[in-house]
């Protein structure tokens, strides 16, 4: 197999069961992760449960520019053809009351989760479009179905420490803001790349169990609700399974620009509805998501924003 797969945050949770399943298939795995020391047990681990070495594991800040630019550096003398770039690592402090920065000024949600998957992407392209079957896979949230409301809109105005004293803070909208723009990076990101033959799909992630190190780094309060929550939440190889098939299937071959559900149905946009027994019914309903994710202006503006932020060209 000379197939090889990026995963980012691939030392826990979901990323790692991916990291697994695609070395359980005999994929050549890039496990990019911040934190080597606490990454080389877990790629020890792959390494010796699934007997296949090809686990390789290089170091990436995705909310740091030049943590980016170092990563790409590396990745391109020793994969020339990359074909699976799966967009995993995020950031959401659960009980966090302060607005955070990244080391580039930029609102952390938005630096780790947005910023970074953009200008990797950029800078990956060609290596990419070296492959014959190339697929990012962004992960999403159900988080993101508050923007059903037409009140709630993203705080474009808000990432850069621009209201960070006299606004009201809360990790959860902002971490919701983020994955919506990252839905909406996907959509843009498909039609850029499309003439390469690089397929972006987003996958909306409902309950999925949480690792023991997500729930440490928790205030007190948040810890016993995540616990809580674990006992009802499926088993993170479930949702391995899924960017598994997502990114290697002949299902989804050529698919691009898409959001799909856990039960990999491809979503489709939707408006509010005018009543609330039919909202109610929306926002249960796995099959569409919100209409400002579609919103070609709003695409713009995140596109706009990732290019000035990295200063990439477009
Ligand atoms: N679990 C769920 O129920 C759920 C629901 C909806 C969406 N999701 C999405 O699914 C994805 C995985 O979630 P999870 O529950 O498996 O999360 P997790 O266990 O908390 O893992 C997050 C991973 O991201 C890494 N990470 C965070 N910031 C990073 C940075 N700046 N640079 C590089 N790596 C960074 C973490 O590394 P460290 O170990 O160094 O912190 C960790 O490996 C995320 O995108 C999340 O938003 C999950």
């Amino acid at each position: 197999m000379d197939k090889v797969v990026i995963i980012t945050g691939a030392n826990s949770g979901i990323g790692k069961a991916a990291a697994y399943r695609f070395a359980e298939e005999g994929y050549r795995v890039v496990m990019a992760c911040r934190n080597l020391e606490k990454s080389k047990n877990v790629q020890q681990e792959i390494i010796e449960a699934t007997n296949n070495p090809q686990i390789d594991l290089l170091q990436l800040d995705i909310s740091s520019i030049v943590s980016i630019h170092q990563f790409h550096s590396s990745v391109k003398e020793t994969y020339p053809k990359l074909d699976i770039l799966i967009h995993n690592a995020a950031f959401l402090n659960h009980g966090n009351k302060n607005y955070q920065l990244s080391g580039d000024g930029i609102e952390l949600s938005f630096a780790t989760n947005v910023v970074g998957p953009f200008l990797l992407t950029k800078l990956l392209a060609d290596q990419l479009a070296n492959s014959d079957d190339a697929r990012i896979l962004h992960a999403c949230t159900t988080n993101i179905r508050h923007f059903f409301d037409p009140k709630r809109k993203i705080e474009f105005d808000n990432l850069q420490g621009e209201f960070e004293d006299n606004r009201p803070y809360s990790t959860y909208k902002m971490y919701g803001d983020s994955k919506m723009a990252l839905v909406m990076l996907t959509f843009k990101l498909a039609e850029e790349l499309k003439d390469r033959h690089i397929s972006v799909n987003a996958i909306q992630i409902s309950a999925i169990k949480l690792s023991k190190e997500t729930i440490q780094k928790m205030e007190s309060g948040w810890k016993v609700a995540a616990r809580v929550q674990n006992l009802f939440s499926a088993p993170q190889e479930t949702m391995a399974d899924t960017y598994f098939h997502l990114c290697t299937s002949n299902e989804f071959k050529g698919i691009t620009g898409k959001l799909i559900n856990a039960k990999r149905t491809i979503m489709q946009p939707s408006h509010y509805p005018d009543t609330p027994r039919e909202q109610m019914k929306q926002f249960f309903d796995q099959t569409v998501y919100p209409k400002y994710a579609a919103s070609e202006r709003n695409m713009e503006l995140v596109w706009e924003l990732c290019s000035k932020l990295t200063a990439v060209e477009v």
